[in-house]
């Protein structure tokens, strides 16, 4: 018999010592019952009791593969269960093709959350999709990136949730979604697809509108069309001289843009200002200018209608606009390869497509075939939550406003049209926004402290939270700030720039 986890610590140690014993003997194949989900066919289950090496915590290791029977699919998953139980799941998501990492769980264990994740069925690492993503060239596996966009992620919760309940005998108290990037994707997938699977999700830097993953190689295509790879030094230079004109637009002089939508720093501007790096110095071309412009801006069509929004003044341009110079100082561009597997793999099915070579004509087109084909999938762009809404659900999205690989203005266009539908959608969903923070993590700005608390305070407690407690580090000085619920912005007031309250929401 198994002790309820909750009463755990009001027992004499050698009833609790008991009580995990109890709960660690089921952790072994044979002991735990075959979990099910209507159409997958479970195929092996192995449970190991371990140690988590960083954080000492016991847990019982448990991993199942299954099959769509029909598909030729192979899918694992990952669950753990430590030894003590908060009473409460997590599905954690992946990043870039990555469906999910075992690595990411650690933290969600440690906390005390039976966790979950799953490869999805393929081996996303190293960014390259070549391993999975065609049948044969011409034909994409469909199955795969199906099951990549959402079918194994509700797959995933329904098998660790029913493991989780046998393993402890007791029902789950409540389930939490927590995913960056591929993972905010995931979330969002999972409360307009699948709502009533988590009662709380935290969708961060959201890979919505997965259009944004063709859009990507909108740089590279146009330094190849100007037929001018700048060196990093010289987009660095264009960055500086953006966060120097637009730094104070909020107030405060701090070596980030606070309002990017209001910076309208014109790179033109700069040309032919100097610039140096240890190895290499010149002056700011036209062309680099011309470059940056049209990266902010955003990809466009043929008639120069937006297809896309593009990445904010301030955010680092190497991701996207990235190149390379040898040793004599020629450079050529290093694209970001999931955009390039994207357009070589999904849009023209042929591994050895170079989407360098896209004409006017044919960059359109390709931007046009890839939400055709896709956006039922994967694009994850439906703002009808009324769902995920009914079904009580609570989710938070916060996204840097430096992001270099997905333009903070992305979210900011799937938000507003759940707003549009919704207008009392903060009641179960809020976006708040990061100044001068970079994918996920990482830039000057500050970032949420932990954003997954306020989560289930907001689910378990009713405090819906009004801003994200975040912090930076300035020149070896902690600072604390509040981030602001969208399209509020964090405005300096004047005193100790280092404290929340020297900033309001305007
Ligand atoms: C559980 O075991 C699998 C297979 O050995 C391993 O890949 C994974 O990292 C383990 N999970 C954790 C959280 O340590
Ligand atoms: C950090 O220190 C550098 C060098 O002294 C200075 O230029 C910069 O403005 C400081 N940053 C802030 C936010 O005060
Ligand atoms: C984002 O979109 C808004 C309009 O929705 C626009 O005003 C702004 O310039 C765009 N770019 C940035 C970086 O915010
Ligand atoms: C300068 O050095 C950086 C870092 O090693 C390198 O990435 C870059 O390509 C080099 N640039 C040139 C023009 O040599
Ligand atoms: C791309 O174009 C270049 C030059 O026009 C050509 O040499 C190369 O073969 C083309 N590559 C592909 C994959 O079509
Ligand atoms: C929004 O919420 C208010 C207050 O709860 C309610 O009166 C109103 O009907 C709601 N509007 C919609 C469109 O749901
Ligand atoms: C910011 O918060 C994180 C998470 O709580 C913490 O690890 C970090 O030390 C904090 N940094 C600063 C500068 O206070």
């Amino acid at each position: 018999m198994v002790l309820k986890s909750h009463l755990l610590l009001l027992l004499p140690s050698t009833v609790l010592l008991s009580a995990i014993t109890t709960v660690a003997s089921k952790c072994a194949a044979g002991v735990l019952p075959t979990p099910s989900v209507f159409g997958a066919s479970v195929l092996t289950l192995d449970a190991v009791e371990s140690t988590l090496e960083s954080t000492s915590i016991d847990f019982c290791n448990v991993t199942l593969t299954y099959t769509h029977p029909g598909q030729s699919d192979l899918i694992k998953v990952w669950l753990g269960l430590p030894n003590a139980w908060n009473g409460r799941f997590q599905g954690v998501g992946g990043g870039g093709w990555v469906t999910g990492f075992p690595s990411e769980m650690v933290s969600a264990i440690s906390q005390g959350y039976a966790a979950v994740s799953t490869d999805g069925g393929h081996d996303g690492f190293g960014e390259i999709a070549d391993s999975w993503a065609l049948n044969s060239p011409g034909n994409v596996d469909l199955y795969a990136l199906q099951n990549f966009a959402s079918v194994a992620l509700n797959d995933m919760t329904v098998l660790g949730k029913q493991l989780t309940e046998a393993y402890y005998g007791n029902p789950i108290s409540k389930s939490y979604w927590s995913g960056c990037s591929t993972g905010g994707r995931q979330g969002l997938m999972l409360a307009q697809r699948y709502p009533g699977t988590y009662d709380g999700i935290l969708a961060q830097a959201p890979a919505v509108n997965w259009e944004f993953i063709a859009a990507m190689f909108w740089p590279q295509w146009i330094m190849q069309q100007i037929g001018y790879f700048p060196p990093q030094c010289e987009l660095d230079a264009i960055t500086t001289a953006a966060t120097i004109a637009c730094d104070e637009l909020d107030g405060l002089k701090d070596d980030i843009i606070g309002l990017t939508g209001q910076c309208d720093f014109d790179p033109s501007t700069v040309v032919g200002q100097e610039y140096a790096c240890s190895n290499v110095t010149g002056a700011i071309s036209k062309e680099a200018a011309e470059i940056v412009r049209k990266t902010w801006r955003g990809a466009t069509n043929a008639e120069g209608v937006l297809q896309f929004p593009g990445i904010a003044p301030g955010s680092p341009l190497g991701g996207i606009v990235g190149t390379t110079c040898d040793a004599s100082g020629v450079c050529t561009g290093k694209p970001f390869l999931i955009t390039t597997d994207w357009h070589r793999l999904f849009i023209q099915k042929d591994p050895n497509f170079d989407p360098y070579n896209y004409t006017r004509a044919g960059w359109d087109a390709s931007f046009h075939a890839s939400v055709q084909q896709y956006t039922s999938i994967i694009g994850t762009s439906d703002p009808d939550l009324s769902e995920f809404k009914n079904s009580g659900g609570k989710m938070i999205t916060w996204h840097g406003m430096a992001d270099q690989l997905i333009p903070f203005n992305s979210t900011v266009h799937y938000y507003n049209r759940v707003l549009g539908l919704d207008v009392n959608t903060t009641d179960f969903y809020r976006f708040y926004s990061a100044p001068g923070v970079d994918h996920c993590r990482g830039g000057l700005g500050a970032a949420p402290t932990d954003p997954l608390a306020e989560l289930v305070s907001w689910v378990e407690d009713g405090k819906a939270p009004q801003t994200l407690a975040a912090n930076r580090t300035v020149n070896g000085t902690g600072w604390k700030k509040e981030l602001c619920l969208f399209p509020l912005s964090s405005i300096y007031k004047g005193g100790d720039p280092a404290v929340a309250s020297s900033y309001l929401c305007e």
